[in-house]
């Protein structure tokens, strides 16, 4: 297995950093080489710490290393998992992506394969446009955009997002949802072995 993963994250109230941890056992299981990261707040700490939440996911999180340019030259695929934003993703993961500006230019994003996963507060907030916006993006690398589609049963009981995993607020992290993200990260895996085997 030569499948180095990234699964970059970024996550205010911990949904996201549950559906990264989720995705990253998955595709370690599945024999992938994987690096659990999250990207830079780029909020300020007063805000941060003015919100009990925020401040007790930042801290409960602190040990996560932070994603750095040469992890995303060490691996040969990325899972990218951040929540919506007035249907986007959110600007701290945008805010990462605008630092890659060099790296896309030498080619270093391009053939890998790339996946999505969200969260939303409401079902129709944004899920879909998250993650289509982002594959957009996923493009502009060169990436090979591995979508789930309804390859696996596991997805029509979380929704039927065939884009990516999206989890809506208030769900819980039970079986179904972890079917579904471990089935995503096991797609993504298989793929990526795929490229890199005929690299
Ligand atoms: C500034 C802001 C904008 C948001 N915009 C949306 C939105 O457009 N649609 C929606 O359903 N939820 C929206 N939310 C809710 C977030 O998506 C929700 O807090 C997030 O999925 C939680 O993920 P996390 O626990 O990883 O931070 C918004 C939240 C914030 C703070």
């Amino acid at each position: 297995m030569s499948v180095k993963l990234a699964v970059v994250y970024y996550s205010t109230y911990g949904t996201n950093y549950q559906m990264a941890s989720i995705a990253a056992e998955a595709a370690q299981a599945a024999g992938a080489q994987v690096r659990l990261l999250k990207v830079p707040e780029t909020v300020p700490a007063a805000i941060v710490d003015g919100q009990p939440a925020w401040k007790a996911q930042a801290q409960a999180t602190a040990h996560i290393p932070t994603v750095t340019v040469d992890d995303m030259d060490w691996a040969n695929a990325y899972l990218i998992c951040a929540p919506t934003r007035f249907g986007g993703m959110a600007s701290q993961m945008r805010a990462f992506i605008d630092t890659l500006g060099g790296f896309w230019a030498k080619g270093g994003l391009a053939n890998k394969a790339v996946s999505a996963m969200t969260s939303a507060q409401n079902a129709h907030g944004g899920q879909e446009s998250t993650l289509l916006t982002f594959y957009y993006t996923a493009m502009h690398w060169g990436g090979i955009i591995v979508a789930p589609g309804f390859t696996d049963a596991a997805i029509y009981k979380t929704g039927g997002n065939p884009y990516g995993y999206s989890h809506t607020q208030g769900q819980e992290f039970g079986e179904e949802a972890r079917a579904s993200i471990s089935h995503q990260a096991r797609r993504l895996v298989e793929v990526a072995q795929k490229l890199t085997a005929s690299a």
